[in-house]
Order: C-alpha cells, then structure tokens, then sequence
C-alpha cells in the first residue's frame, strides 16, 4: 500500500512516485503545513491548483482542539477538512517542546500545559499514535524527543535512546494498516550520535524514515553534515523526510543529498509577514519602492497572484493588513516552492539536477558559479 518507486537518479539526488491510500505522490516534494487542519488561509481548491501534494496537521495542535475524536467522528482529517488527498501528521513531541510549556519528560512521555487553556495535558508514544488513528493521515510520524539545540552530547545520547524505545512503542501501539508510520531519527548535529540514531532507527524498516532535531536554531555549517550523513545511512528504497526545512536554496541542496519530503510554515508564515519569495531572494512588499510598481511578483510564476495583481496592489493590500494580500502572498511562495519542486523533478529526470542546483543558485546568490 506504501510502495516508494524510484524512476530516476542525478548524482545523489532522487525522483520518485510514494503510493498512499489517497493517490500516489511525486517526489522529491514540499509539504505545506496545515497546523490546525487547514493551510492558513489557503482553500483545499487552491491546494490542489498550485500542485500541493500532502497536507501536514499537527497532533498537538489538533488534540487541544477540536480533539482527535470529534475529527474522528465527523470522518477524518480527509472529510473533515474536505481535502481528500493525502495527509501527514506530525506527533507532537516538537510541538510541545516548541509551543506548549513542557512541565516534565519521563520514560512514560510528557506532560505539558496547553498553551490554549493552561490545562495539564499528557502525551505519550501510545496516546500521540491513538490519536493520529482517529485523525486518519496517510502517514503518521513516530512520537519522538526533539531535543534544542545546543544539547549536551550525554543528553542528547538519553534522548535518542528514549525516541528509539518510544518508537518501539508506537509500531506496538498502531492498529490500523492503512496508515504508515514514519521512524525519525535524531542525534542533533554530533555526527557520531547521529549515526547511532540513524542505523538503530532504520533496523525498525518502516516504509519512510524522517531526519528529525535539525533547523532548530542551529548554524547551516553544522545542519548540512548531519543531513549529509543521515541520506547516507537511511535506506535507499524508502523515502526520507528532511522535518521542519524550507528555505529554498535548503530544498534544492539537500535534494542534491538524496532527501525527497520537506515541510515547513516558512512560505505561508513569510507570506503573513509581508514576504514574496522570487528566484532572487525574497521580496518585502511593504517596501514603498513596490506601490507604483505594476508588474507581477514574478513573471515566470503562474500562481493566481502573479496572473492578476501588481506588485503596486499587493503592497496596497499588504500595508493595509487586508487579508487578500496575505493570502495572495501566502498562494504564492506554496507555490513557489511546489514548482522548485517540479523543476527539481524534471531536471533528475533529464539527469542534469546540476546544472539546476548552479542556475538556481546563480540567481539566488548571484555572481560566478
Ligand atoms: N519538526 C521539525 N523537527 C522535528 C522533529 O525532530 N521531530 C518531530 N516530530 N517534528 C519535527
Ligand atoms: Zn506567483
């Protein structure tokens, strides 16, 4: 049910089709992040029109509300939201860490005050895999320990040996078989603990594996090794996953070393904040330079923004705080990172994803490359 096919190979880099109960997937790809069960003001429609492939939800999010099993009873994340594509959801773990106020981590799991209502909540392995069940993702991802960054190396060393035994957990607690789980594996950026994590998490042979506890805060210098290594370690014949990254120059490196699923809130967040991305970097439309401008955010993009509005309107939007300009930007950099995807693809497959990742970067950082 969860078959990855490999079509074509560029170096390191991958193209390939990952098979889920609701329709195949091209990879490599970007997931937009749909915390709450849906992608800040983005409609399932226009999901599906700018190539969208999975939704992310967040069990942490979604447990404080509406609650695992009302989104159950009303038929799942995929009737519920009314995006009957495919669906990954994170466990939590990160979430609490990140968001919720951690009150104490245990052999048992955690337990956090809601960042919502202050109530004490608990979340375990076999809680964090019962209720990404009653959500009903495709893909549902290992209740893990993301610890910050820096993290003492013996820290760090406890905590990946808790996320491997947490993980044994989850593969007992999970019951329904048209869902995959994905293992993650940790380590930080100490490259020996990394190892450990990657070859005792790939002896589980889930059918993916997420390369977890990186963009947290830590230089690219010390991210990219890790990354390096981890596609090295991980199987060839499954998907890898490459959590919480989505800067495009981070997209187009690391497909280079072999990851094929990303996520991140990066371009709709970016969006919300005023932010278009372009090939060039990214473009602040609060800029006054931007008002008088009547050309497109980017002429080469085919997103509904670019078709229709100026630049001079999206910044008119955009200074008034009126929604349209936020999701028009937010439309747009999905998009934007969805077709870096799709020319990722074509260009494995033409086999000179080379001369994209120079190009690309010949535009992003200009000058001789
Ligand atoms: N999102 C970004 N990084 C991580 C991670 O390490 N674990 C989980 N579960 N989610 C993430
Ligand atoms: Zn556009």
């Amino acid at each position: 049910m969860f078959s990855f096919a490999i079509t074509a190979r560029a170096g390191r880099a991958r193209t390939g089709v990952f098979e889920t109960p609701h329709g195949p997937v091209e990879t490599p790809l970007f997931m937009p992040v749909g915390t709450l069960g849906s992608v800040k003001g983005i409609s399932p429609q226009e999901l599906r029109e700018i190539g969208s492939q999975i939704v992310l939800g967040n069990t942490y999010h979604l447990l404080l509300r509406p609650g695992p099993e009302r989104v159950r009873a009303l038929g799942g994340l995929h009737r519920f939201a009314a995006y009957d594509g495919p669906w990954l959801t994170d466990s939590g773990g990160f979430q609490v860490m990140s968001l919720g106020h951690m009150r104490r981590i245990s052999e048992e799991g955690v337990v956090f005050q809601s960042h919502i209502n202050g109530d004490l909540i608990e979340l375990s392995p076999e809680k964090s895999v019962a209720a990404q069940e009653a959500l009903g993702a495709d893909i549902i991802m290992a209740f893990d320990e993301c610890p910050p960054y820096p993290a003492a190396p013996e820290y760090l060393e406890e905590s990946i040996e808790r996320t491997l035994r947490w993980l044994e957990r989850c593969l007992e607690a999970k019951t329904r078989p048209d869902q995959a789980l994905f293992a993650i594996a940790q380590g930080g950026v100490d490259l020996k603990l990394r190892r450990l994590s990657a070859q005792a998490t790939v002896s589980f042979d889930t059918p993916g594996f997420a390369i977890g506890g990186l963009a947290v805060g830590e230089p690219k210098e010390a991210m990219y090794p890790a990354v390096e290594l981890s596609t090295r370690l991980l199987p060839e014949g499954k998907p890898r996953y490459l959590m919480g990254v989505g800067h495009p120059e981070d997209l187009v490196a690391s497909v280079a070393l072999g990851v094929d699923m990303f996520d991140c809130v990066y371009p709709t967040r970016t969006g919300r904040f005023g932010y278009a991305l372009v090939p060039e970097g990214r473009l602040n439309l609060k800029l006054t330079r931007h008002l008088d401008d009547p050309t497109p955010i980017d002429p080469e993009c085919d997103c509904y923004a670019c078709r229709h509005f100026s630049r001079a309107y999206l910044a008119h939007l955009v200074r008034a705080d009126e929604m349209l300009g936020l999701r028009m930007l937010s439309l747009h950099n999905l998009r934007y990172l969805h077709r870096l995807m799709e020319q990722a693809r074509a260009a494995i497959r033409e086999g000179c994803y080379g001369e994209f990742a120079r190009e690309f970067a010949r535009r992003r950082f200009g000058g001789e490359v």
